[in-house]
């Protein structure tokens, strides 16, 4: 039988995660079936002021999809497309939760395609059990004591417990 020879696909989906939420982790799941490999790259952003430092991010998410063999974690800072020169990879994946993330990711899209012709950005739906979820929500019910536990894996919850046990 006659195979053509392909390059593996590689997908990148980049974002803070601070934290990851299960909202974060349901696209990393469907978006690691449709390739060969998905990196998971967060953004190293010193303006930001995170609540988790990009190693504790790093640990979370490694732990966290430990049993998806196709996912890599990294951390990257600059710009998202330099780093994705380095891997050769041209697949960004993003989530969409609501109309209202379409501006900022259109913005995002259009920035990347414009630095970079050679990338596109893949816009997965979030389901719906996950549109009014993200990781500023989640830190401030943590942060009032309210309970993470359907919106968040559960190391994620402990480690948000232990954050705020600490800056009390
Ligand atoms: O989870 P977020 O904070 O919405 O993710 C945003 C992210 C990390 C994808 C975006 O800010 C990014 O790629 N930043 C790196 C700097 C960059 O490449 N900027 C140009 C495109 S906006």
């Amino acid at each position: 039988m006659h195979t053509v020879p392909c390059n593996p696909s590689i997908a990148i989906y980049p974002g803070s995660f601070d934290p990851i939420t299960n909202g974060h982790l349901d696209i990393i799941k469907r978006a690691a079936k449709q390739f060969d490999r998905l990196v998971v790259a967060i953004l190293n952003n010193h303006n930001k002021n995170p609540l988790f430092t990009v190693e504790e991010r790093t640990q979370l998410i490694t732990k966290v999809v430990e049993d998806l063999p196709n996912v890599e974690v990294e951390h990257f800072s600059g710009l998202l497309v330099h780093y994705m020169e380095n891997k050769e990879a041209n697949v960004i994946i993003r989530g969409l939760r609501a109309i209202s993330d379409f501006e900022y990711e259109m913005q995002i899209a259009s920035t990347n395609h414009k630095l970079s012709d050679e990338i596109e950005t893949f816009f997965m739906m979030t389901l719906p059990q996950y549109s009014f979820l993200s990781s500023s929500i989640v830190k401030e019910i943590a942060k009032y004591n309210g309970s993470v536990k359907d919106l968040v894996p559960p190391a994620v919850e402990q480690a948000l417990l232990q954050k705020y046990k600490s800056k009390d």
